[in-house]
């Protein structure tokens, strides 16, 4: 997935990487449906008589303008499924699924049930040939379960006992299953602070005009009128919808309903099932040295840190508390906390907010450790996250290392406390991808934090010169290297100019 996205990167640049996008790219498509529909419905008429050649009208008549309507609202929603399945594998094969995340995914998966009840529901209101094939078959499959006492499929026997009413529920049905849709894609990222939901304006814009041309080129088209007398054959399927059909006609109906309860039911446990990812325990609040300052909430990308009235009569109004079913350990907030700073004269000192199992003064500890041990012309701290390049490897005797759940995690002032205090010569902060980050937000806030447009800033007097940025994926790791000594050889050569 790194690597395909690397390719990606390169071709379009990171701000114009589809697969960082396929989030935002989803509800761009969403649009685009709501837009084209609302124009279509305005044309299409509700009835068995009615439908086709309502539909018809649109596509020929009005070929200019419904027809291009009609093919954007068909593509945009393909493009809907294969965004859809995209995100989802990419969720997937980053570990993105799994701890807190469960409610995202979860929600998912109630997603795709809408989003595939909303598409077939839309090849219904066509009448045609495929419309009819897709509505006998859906009722033939329904009719498996034990849920009705007379078999639905009677009603769609022939022409004269489908009637009116059947056309009015299936149209009331477009309009109300998206608008539940719409709704769940709500609930979906409500537990996501700043969720990305509006892809890049060029992408957009870029997305458009290949749904236009492809409108424009390949026009969507009905398959001749629905005849109840005549069995429907060679039908061009929509394989991103309609692919289940198929399938009904090679397997018993019972088998179908086999393999989609069991598809659904895997992905629906997914996130409880044992996996290659670990999540140390989640962030805790300490009172003592919490001022009510908000940066934790400001930065927290999973809205796992609220808000409350002071209980400990401190004469602060508020304090942190962080809600442990939304803390995915990033570590983020103790990045943001100003109490986090390796300065404070304790020998074990407590940040407002802490990764219990890798605390301030635990880290400061280790980064000592690690310092006084460096010997060479260069000295160098390096830093990066469980995520991304593997730091841990390019550790040697002129560079330390400290490698943390997310970069953001560092207070900006430990890298004044390893420039002042330590003396090293260079500081070299590495992590995910830009725009690709795998705790959404840590890469922006560091970036934020180190150019001193976000609190906690880095102040003035750590001289930029002796700081590198370089963000870095485990595919990048050679970059990462020849970054590393580059920025050595540059430093290098800045201490025989200044002497
Ligand atoms: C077309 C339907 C969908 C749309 C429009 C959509 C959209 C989004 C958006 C905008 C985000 C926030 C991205 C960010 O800012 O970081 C997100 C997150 C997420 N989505 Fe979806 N999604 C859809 C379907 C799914 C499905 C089917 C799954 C998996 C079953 C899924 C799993 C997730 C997960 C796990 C996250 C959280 C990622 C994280 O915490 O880093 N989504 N989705
Ligand atoms: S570690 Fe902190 S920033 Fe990360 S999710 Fe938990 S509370 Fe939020
Ligand atoms: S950043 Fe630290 S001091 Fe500020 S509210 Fe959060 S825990 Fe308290």
């Amino acid at each position: 997935m790194l690597g395909l996205e690397g390719i990606l990167n390169k071709i379009f640049g990171s701000d114009l990487n589809p697969l960082y996008y396929l989030g935002a790219l989803g509800f761009y498509f969403f649009w685009v449906i709501a837009v084209s529909g609302a124009y279509i419905y305005a044309f299409y008429k509700t009835g068995i008589e009615l439908s086709y050649p309502s539909v018809e009208y649109i596509t020929h008549e009005q070929w200019y303008l419904g027809g291009i309507m009609r093919s954007l609202h068909r593509y945009a929603s393909d493009a809907l499924v294969l965004v859809m399945v995209l995100h989802l594998l990419r969720e997937y094969i980053l570990g993105r699924y799994h701890g807190a995340r469960w409610f995202a995914w979860v929600t998912g998966v109630l997603l795709i049930w809408l989003i595939f009840a909303a598409g077939i529901n839309g090849y219904w209101m066509v009448w045609d040939k495929l419309a009819q094939y897709a509505t006998v078959t859906t009722v033939e499959w329904f009719d498996w379960l034990p849920i009705f006492s007379e078999p639905m499929s009677r009603s769609f026997l022939t022409q004269d006992v489908l009637n009116d009413r059947f056309f009015s529920l299936i149209s009331f049905a477009h309009v109300t299953v998206p608008l539940f849709i719409l709704f769940l894609l709500w609930v979906h990222i409500m537990r996501i602070s700043k969720p990305v939901v509006n892809p890049r304006r060029r992408l957009a814009a870029g997305m458009l005009l290949a749904l236009f041309v492809l409108s424009l080129f390949v026009p969507a088209l009905s398959q001749g009128p629905a005849d109840m007398l005549i069995e429907p054959r060679n039908l061009n399927i929509d394989w991103f919808y309609l692919f289940i059909y198929p399938l009904l006609d090679i397997w018993t109906a019972g088998q179908v309903w086999a393999m989609v309860a069991g598809v659904s039911l895997l992905l629906t446990v997914m996130p409880w099932l044992p996996s290659r990812f670990r999540q140390i325990p989640v962030a805790e609040v300490h009172l003592q040295d919490c001022s009510g300052c908000r940066l934790c909430v400001a930065d927290c990308p999973y809205e796992a840190v609220v808000m409350r009235p002071r209980s400990d009569g401190m004469h602060f109004t508020e304090e942190a508390v962080v809600v442990a079913d939304r803390c995915v350990s990033c570590g983020i907030c103790v990045g943001a906390c100003p109490s986090s700073n390796p300065f404070r004269g304790e020998e074990s000192y407590l940040s407002g907010i802490e990764m219990p199992s890798m605390t301030m003064s635990g880290l400061r500890n280790r980064l000592n450790a690690d310092l006084a041990r460096l010997v060479g012309d260069v000295k160098i701290l390096l830093v990066g996250c469980d995520n991304a390049a593997d730091v841990a490897r390019l550790r040697s005797a002129s560079v330390a290392v400290l490698r943390l759940p997310c970069t953001a995690m560092l207070p900006p002032s430990f890298i004044e406390y390893a420039l002042h205090e330590h003396h090293v010569d260079g500081v070299m902060i590495s992590g995910c991808r830009e725009n690709d980050c795998y705790h959404r937000l840590g890469v922006l806030w560091t970036e934020q934090r180190l150019t001193a447009k976000r609190e906690p800033r880095l102040r003035s007097r750590a001289e930029r010169r002796r700081i590198r940025k370089f963000w870095a994926a485990s595919p990048d790791f050679k970059k990462l290297e020849s970054e590393l000594e580059s920025f050595c050889a540059s430093l290098k050569q800045g201490e025989v100019v200044e002497k």
